[in-house]
């Protein structure tokens, strides 16, 4: 072996040691994984191809021109995810604690840029104390340029960040501009300002946990969409997510073979919907029975549970589930729901990911506290994020589509392509109480057994409106179907669709409500 080579070998180790072996037992020690641990879990295995190793910091402030350590706290790079190209960056905690320099962020803008040239999902594991603090503005400067870039590839390529350790103040900025973003319980955290900054201006005691841990953005502010137990399980979900999506804007997610739906559940679809509209089912159940076994990936499964959404398959095909659930608040919208589906529906749409709809909601939330905290804006997201979505959409009416939110959940004048109702459907303006106490109050008072008169109108709406027949006698469905056919008519309609092509009027850019 001759000397050059030597060099070279002895300056990738040293490049691949990172911040050295005391700080990344410290990592360890901590429960995480090193970055070049998880980016081998991530990929397939003997894919990874890093660029970018022998960068190092160009700054001479506080002593750093003596500490360059070799990639300079990030790896960057290009493997594959399921046979299927994509772009990485893995944030080095043993590094400067993974903060971003001028150069680091180099590395990460690097990368962004040629997954953008070459059409190709970009990853990204932040693990970083922010701002490399020594580099003061320069680092401001890197921020910004990734920031830049995220809004750029929104919608241009599927962006995934996973956050696995501290990212704080600023730099949250990143993964929130990205499409997905998955947590770990107990190491990772977001927040714009910590816990220290909170006790200061609101005198409120909080940990990092609590304030901004991967629990409280999976559930209380949906800033993730996943969570997860530890790093294996976070990365073997970001292999799962890239099956169901596609590697840019112009391409479709690959077909996987079908399988049939759990046969139970298949079966149990009939008598899925209780006759009695004031008793709950779970949506779940709808949604496995119709779809692949087991290809149910939820998103956001702790966060507005009142609405379901995730990927499916459908005949081997990827689709977008967005759906009410009974169980939660008996399914209806509200603000934490409507942005929720809003988002996922804008995602399948920019993505070619056909959406299914299952509808069963009795309108919006009631209160002060909706009202107030603007439901008619953010409901109107949910509503336009269906109205300009030119992917192929499907809507399953399963029990109650009432009010405002039936138009507004993929009605078929909002453009949707196929529209069924199981005959349990209840398509109308409201429930048959409600109605009932508006249109006959009077004769209800004035009736010589005012219970009776009730239950009698109450009956008689119900047999005129609180059905499927109406809206089928209008168009408004395209069939009244039973639940066991679901299935095979969606996968019928979307064979059909698979072509579609939808165009919205020419502009710069929407303005949808935020
Ligand atoms: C330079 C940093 C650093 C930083 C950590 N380190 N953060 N070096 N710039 N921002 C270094 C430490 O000096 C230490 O070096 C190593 O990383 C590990 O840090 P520890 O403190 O020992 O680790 P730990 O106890 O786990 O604490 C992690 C931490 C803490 C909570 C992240 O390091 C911390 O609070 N760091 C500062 C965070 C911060 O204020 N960043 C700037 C925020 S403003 P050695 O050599 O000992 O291993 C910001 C704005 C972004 O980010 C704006 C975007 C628009």
């Amino acid at each position: 072996m001759n000397d050059k080579v030597k060099q070279l070998l002895k300056y990738r180790e040293e490049s691949k040691l990172g911040g050295g072996e005391k700080r990344i037992e410290k990592q360890h020690e901590k429960g995480k994984l090193t970055a070049r641990e998880r980016v081998e879990l991530l990929v397939d295995k003997g894919t990874f191809e890093e660029i970018d190793a022998f960068v190092t910091h160009r700054s001479s402030a506080f002593g750093l021109e003596d500490q360059k350590i070799k990639g300079d706290g990030v790896i960057t790079g290009f493997a594959k995810i399921e046979g299927r190209p994509v772009y990485l960056f893995s944030q080095d905690f043993t590094v400067f604690g993974g903060s971003l320099s001028e150069t680091h962020a180099e590395k990460i803008c690097k990368v962004m840029d040629l997954a953008m040239k070459n059409g190709v999902p970009i990853i990204g594991l932040n693990d970083s104390g922010g701002a490399r603090i020594q580099e003061g503005v320069s680092s401001l400067g890197g921020y910004a340029e990734v920031f830049w870039r995220n809004s750029m590839a929104s919608g241009v390529v599927p962006q995934i960040s996973a956050v696995m350790g501290p990212c704080a103040g600023g730099a949250v900025y990143s993964p929130a501009l990205t499409d997905f973003v998955y947590m770990v319980k107990n190491t990772s955290y977001m927040f714009v300002t910590g816990p220290n900054v909170v006790k200061t201006v609101t005198h409120e005691d909080v940990s990092s946990e609590d304030l901004g841990g991967a629990t409280a953005h999976g559930s209380k502010s949906g800033v993730a969409h996943f969570t997860t137990e530890n790093d294996a399980e976070c990365l073997r979900n970001i292999r799962k997510i890239i099956t169901y999506i596609p590697q840019n804007c112009e391409e479709k997610v690959p077909d996987v073979e079908a399988v049939d739906p759990d046969p139970k559940l298949a079966s149990g679809l009939e008598d899925l919907v209780p006759l009695n509209p004031n008793k709950p089912y779970d949506i779940k159940d709808a949604i496995n029975g119709v779809m692949d076994r087991d290809s149910f990936y939820e998103v956001h499964e702790n966060y507005a549970d009142n609405l379901v959404v995730g990927f499916a398959r459908l005949a081997g095909r990827s689709v977008g589930i967005v759906a009410n659930q009974p169980l939660s608040l008996a399914g209806v919208l509200d603000i934490d729901a409507s942005l929720k589906g809003a988002r996922f529906v804008r995602f399948c749409d920019a993505f070619n990911i056909p959406l299914v709809v299952f509808e069963d909601v009795p309108g919006f939330l009631p209160g002060t506290d909706q009202e107030w905290g603007g439901i008619i804006k953010h409901g109107a997201k949910l509503l336009y994020a269906f109205c300009e979505a030119t992917v192929p959409k499907m809507t399953v009416i399963t029990r109650k589509a009432y009010g405002g939110a039936y138009d507004v959940m993929n009605s078929k004048h909002i453009r949707a392509d196929y529209n069924v109702a199981w005959p349990t459907a209840e398509i109308a303006v409201m429930g048959t109480k409600g109605a009932v106490e508006i249109i006959f109050r009077k004769e209800i008072s004035e009736a010589e057994n005012p219970e009776k008169k009730q239950k009698e109108l109450e009956d008689q709406y119900t047999n005129e409106f609180a059905n499927p027949y109406r809206a089928a006698a209008r168009g408004f469905i395209d069939d009244v179907i039973l639940p066991s056919e679901t299935r095979q008519k969606l996968i019928r309609a979307f064979a059909v669709c698979q072509n579609k092509v939808d165009t919205v009027p020419r502009k710069k850019h929407d303005n949808l409500p935020l």
